[in-house]
């Protein structure tokens, strides 16, 4: 079951409310999500007393966002087990509710390894439960430490690729404070850059169609105090052909061991035109955002969303008078057939260089990759 409750704001902080926290109240544990579909509105808290409800909240977008959708999982194992559900079911469903992000299977399968080992070893259910949600709060501990460690590595990237500073960075969806433990993926080190003083424009995809950047990154911008524009994402290119843009950064939902990279759909576009006009395309993501199993892009599964997202301008959980199926106003004729993969791949030729919490990979190849993987599981 999940429940709401609307807080204030506040300046100079991503948001009042944490993206995601873990509470214990009279009635019994409840995770706590930030519901991103009400930003950048009001910030209202979404309570989550079961996994089901989780469930729920990753499908609408509630929560989002590769880091975060691991470290939600990983609690909604943790959450199963305080409240005595059947645990693997539970594990099973989360895992599943979006498939593209890898890190959302790989938190389900920590903190459900943690609660099996730990009933193996002759532990309860109650010890078995703790062990679940050890291993969520400290993936969610680890997500914080990578992030500042990404923002770290990747200003030390722009200012060896950009030397002089001033940098005007292109990013597309959301990739903050908002979908991390931390300070997020790309977003955190354009936020390094910024904070160093050497960050002259942050140029802000709106990301059609459900508006994460116009919504979201936008959101945490503004909050941030740094320069920012929005544009469409179809203005990108003449942006490039002005000359406007010095590098690109972006996060990613799964990398193959390729080094083909998901991520939010308008990604590959961009790096084409970053090629053609020779601009840094970056990706920043934890390790965990690696997945060895996926041997290439074509292997990746790219989720498919409802063409409502497309046929409709959605104001989310706002009912709109007139309103078709996914309760927003209709911009298509009615019966409008919709293409909407949430994500496209960019292959790996056109990615100038990986950033994680382990350091940058450039070129991007699967020997480098093997490489960095081996050398994070050693650490
Ligand atoms: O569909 P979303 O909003 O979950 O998509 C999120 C993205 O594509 C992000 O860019 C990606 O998860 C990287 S976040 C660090």
């Amino acid at each position: 079951m999940a429940d709401q409750h609307a807080q204030s704001h506040e300046e100079n902080r991503p948001t009042e409310i944490p993206a995601i926290r873990w509470d214990e109240p009279p009635e019994g544990p409840v995770l706590v999500l930030l519901d991103q579909t009400r930003l950048p509105a009001e910030e209202v808290e979404l309570v989550c007393t079961d996994a089901p409800a989780l469930v729920e909240a990753i499908r609408t977008l509630a929560v989002r966002g590769a880091p975060l959708l691991g470290i939600a999982g990983a609690y909604g194992v943790a959450l199963a087990a305080a409240r005595g559900f059947e645990v693997d079911d539970a594990a099973d469903a989360l895992a599943s509710a979006r498939p593209t992000a890898v890190n959302l299977s790989h938190g389900v399968r920590r903190a459900q390894a943690a609660h099996r080992a730990a009933l193996v070893a002759g532990g309860d259910q109650k010890q078995a439960a703790e062990a679940a949600l050890a291993a969520a709060r400290a993936l969610h501990k680890e997500d914080a430490e990578a992030s500042a460690r990404m923002a770290e590595h990747g200003l030390a990237l722009l200012d060896e690729l950009l030397p002089g500073g001033n940098h005007r960075i292109l990013t597309h969806c959301n990739t903050g404070a908002l979908v991390s433990g931390g300070e997020g993926t790309a977003f955190a080190v354009a936020l390094a850059a910024h904070r160093a003083g050497r960050l002259r424009r942050l140029w802000v995809d709106e990301t059609r169609p459900l508006l994460q950047g116009a919504r979201l990154t936008a959101y945490e911008a503004a909050r941030s105090g740094m320069a920012y524009t929005l544009l469409t994402d179809n203005a990108a290119g003449s942006l490039f052909s002005a000359g406007e843009v010095d590098a690109v950064l972006i996060g990613a939902d799964r990398i193959a061991a390729d080094g083909s990279v998901a991520n939010k759909v308008g990604s590959y576009p961009l790096a084409v035109l970053a090629r053609y006009h020779h601009v840094p395309f970056i990706v920043v993501a934890p390790v965990t955002t690696v997945d060895p199993d996926t041997l290439d892009g074509a292997s990746i599964e790219v989720e498919q969303r409802a063409g409502h997202e497309v046929t409709e301008l959605t104001a989310p959980q706002v009912p709109v008078a007139g309103a078709e199926a996914g309760g927003g106003i209709p911009v298509a004729p009615l019966g409008t057939q919709a293409y909407n993969p949430a994500f496209d791949v960019t292959p790996p030729e056109l990615v100038t260089a990986i950033v994680t919490e382990e350091g940058a990979v450039s070129p991007v190849t699967t020997e480098a990759l093997a490489e960095l993987c081996a050398r994070s599981r050693r650490v």
